[in-house]
């Protein structure tokens, strides 16, 4: 197979979430494709540009909430990746909902919701990554199959060069291949 050497720009696929905080008293969120896990640990990071109105929201507070948005939902999504809570108030564009400690705002429209608490914040470039420790965390009922989350329901939006997908189905089984060696 011919291979061609192309641009050093992170392609994806990533997944499409919603970073949220409690801005100046009010739920802000903003779309973010940087998100990911650092080990099967309770871990998530982010990572936000320092002029966004959301990270303002994190620095003050320490907590910030990923959403898994459903593909549904994706022009919500979008709407709340262009336009910026420092000029417009995209606190009612979602459904906010909070736990007891009321700590940062969580999207009741999307399948699940983490809330996390800052533990570690690394620089670079222009952005912060955060990283947070999972204190809580939500499910759409209606996305759970035996207590755990379906992917197929989840409905995540898929983030890949200019465009968003959505899952098609699944094509295999983790660890299928090792099964009797672990
Ligand atoms: C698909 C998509 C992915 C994005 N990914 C990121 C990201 O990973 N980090 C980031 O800081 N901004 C990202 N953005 C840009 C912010 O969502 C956008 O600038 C937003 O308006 C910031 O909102 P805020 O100022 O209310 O926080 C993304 C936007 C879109 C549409």
């Amino acid at each position: 197979m011919t291979k061609k050497k192309i641009a050093n720009i992170p392609f994806g696929p990533f997944i499409s979430v919603l970073a949220g905080a409690t801005v100046n008293g009010k739920p802000n969120y903003a779309t973010i494709g940087a998100y990911g896990v650092v080990s099967q640990k309770n871990v998530l990071y982010i990572s936000l540009k320092n002029s966004h109105y959301t990270t303002s929201g994190v620095l003050e507070n320490g907590f910030f909430t990923v959403n898994i948005p459903k593909s549904d939902d994706v022009e919500k999504t979008d709407y709340c990746g262009t336009v910026s809570g420092s000029k417009v108030d995209k606190s009612n564009v979602f459904e906010s909902f909070y736990d007891e400690a009321g700590n940062a705002p969580m999207i009741k429209e999307c399948s699940i919701n983490y809330l996390c608490k800052v533990i570690q914040t690394i620089p670079i470039f222009d952005f912060t990554m955060f990283l947070g420790e999972i204190v809580a965390t939500y499910a759409e009922e209606d996305c759970l199959e035996n207590g755990r989350p379906n992917a197929l329901k989840v409905k995540p939006i898929i983030l890949m060069d200019t465009g968003y997908f959505d899952l098609n189905s699944r094509v295999g089984s983790i660890f299928k291949s090792c099964q009797g060696n672990r």
